[in-house]
């Protein structure tokens, strides 16, 4: 279980979240929902420890992790998470094999072997396979989405978080990225996804709005 209490945040004078409270369970989707410029990636980057908060509690299997610490929360995100990058962030000069493997060459979690044969069976699922050995300046958005996708499940995390995951892909690519999120929940990961896509909210367990520097549990 992963459990924020009472974070706020403000970036120079202005609030972004004040005494906000926020859980996601092992098994569950939990969407995390709000207009264009409310927080939603800041809240996600203050769960990957990528963004201090002023004030509050951060807590994963009922111990506190210091969240403002940098080594700390580098530590724990490479054990810990999975960060589909509202952007991708993928290296435009590496391959799609070389930018879905990185992870593993930081963390030596798996060997690169490992790491290979994980990448492309999951590039198989994806319809990424024959892509593999371009370079990611020649892909499409939508192939784009589905590397950072992959990238973020290959250290195998318990906590994956995405943000915007399906904007760019079509009916099909679509389906395929549900149809892992629902796997993962199977798996008894905890999923959390910040999205204006109503589609994806047939899937979720619970969503959360933020609204007002609150974030309030939505039906
Ligand atoms: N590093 C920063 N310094 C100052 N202000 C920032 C910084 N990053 C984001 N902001 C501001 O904080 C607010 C929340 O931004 P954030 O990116 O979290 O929103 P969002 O809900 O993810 O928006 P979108 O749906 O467009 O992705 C915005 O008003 C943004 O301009
Ligand atoms: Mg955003």
């Amino acid at each position: 279980m992963l459990k924020l209490e009472k974070i706020c945040k403000k970036y120079d004078n202005k609030n972004i979240f004040r005494k906000v409270n926020f859980r996601a369970s092992t098994g569950e989707i939990v969407l995390l929902t709000g207009e264009s410029g409310i927080g939603k990636t800041t809240f996600l980057e203050i769960i990957a420890g990528l963004r201090k908060i002023d004030s509050g509690k951060y807590y994963y299997d009922n111990q506190e992790i210091l969240c403002n610490d940098d080594d700390i929360m580098s530590g724990f995100r490479n054990k810990n998470i999975g960060y589909i990058l509202q952007d991708f962030a993928l290296v435009d000069d590496y391959t799609v094999l070389e930018n879905i493997i990185l992870p593993v060459l930081y963390s030596r979690f798996f060997s690169k072997e490992e790491a290979i044969l994980r990448a492309k069976s999951f590039a198989l699922k994806f319809y990424l396979e024959k892509e593999l050995d371009k370079k990611v300046r020649f892909i499409s958005g939508g192939q784009k989405q589905r590397v950072a996708i992959i990238r973020s499940l290959i250290l195998n995390p318990e906590i994956i978080l995405a943000d915007e995951p399906t904007t760019n892909l079509d009916k099909n690519n679509f389906r395929l990225v549900l149809e892992m999120f629902q796997e993962l929940k199977k798996q008894e990961k905890i999923i959390i996804i910040a999205t204006h896509d109503d589609r994806i909210k047939k899937i979720a367990d619970r969503s959360y709005k933020i609204v007002n520097q609150e974030i309030i549990e939505s039906p």
